[in-house]
């Protein structure tokens, strides 16, 4: 079963906690990222944000998005997914629906890793604010403090022959060969910048 073995790859890989978190204070900001990956190659990108986040003052959760099974505990909560067929994975989507009433009371952050990226100029640009507008409409309620899109990874090796064929021909229209596109230094300053809007730590500096 699909669900299950991509449940059972990312689960004993991905349960995250602040590594030193006796040298927080208990009481310190807790974030949650929870996300959706087929592939991997969004759960390392969950991995990189949550170490970033942890060089401030608060404790990180990583989460594999279907083990969450609720929202309360958390004083913010980032959620990412691939981007497939120009939607966030169904997971993600439904996350958001199924949690909206708890989401709409903490700030809340949403992230995307998609092939369109992979290519930077006007058009690929435009797509991405497309999807940044699909995340947004996913729920009124849940109004997000920052959504930011990152190129993903394309490794046919790890695809189903039927997937495999579909995104070569993508790959191919939009002229992007297989590849580890990750910008690592904008993960991370995506990462520390979205902590101060989440902490609520920027509208003090502006004050
Ligand atoms: C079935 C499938 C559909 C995809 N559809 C899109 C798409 O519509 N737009 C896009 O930019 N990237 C698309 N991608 C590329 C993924 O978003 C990208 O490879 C991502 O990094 C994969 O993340 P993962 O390793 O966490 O699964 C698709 C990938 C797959 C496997």
């Amino acid at each position: 079963m699909k669900t299950q073995k991509r449940k059972e790859s990312t689960i004993k890989k991905w349960h995250f906690h602040n590594p030193d978190p006796g040298s927080k204070n208990k009481d310190s900001f807790k974030i949650l990222i929870a996300f959706a990956s087929q592939f991997g190659s969004t759960g390392e990108v969950a991995e990189a944000i949550g170490d970033a986040l942890c060089q401030q003052d608060c404790t990180v959760e990583i989460k594999w998005i279907s083990d969450v099974n609720q929202v309360d505990a958390y004083d913010a909560v980032i959620v990412g997914s691939a981007i497939q067929y120009d939607k966030w994975m169904p997971e993600a989507v439904d996350f958001v629906k199924t949690h909206q009433k708890a989401l709409s009371s903490v700030p809340v952050a949403y992230f995307f890793t998609c092939l369109t990226l992979a290519k930077k100029n006007t058009k690929t640009e435009q797509q991405a604010l497309v999807y940044a507008d699909k995340l947004r409409a996913i729920s009124s309620q849940v109004v997000p403090v920052s959504v930011q899109g990152f190129a993903g990874v394309v490794d046919f090796s790890k695809m189903s022959f039927l997937t495999r064929m579909m995104l070569k021909a993508v790959t191919t229209v939009n002229g992007v060969r297989e590849g580890d596109y990750r910008e690592w230094d904008a993960i991370h300053a995506w990462a520390r910048s979205v902590y101060f809007k989440l902490s609520n730590e920027e509208s003090k500096v502006l004050e």
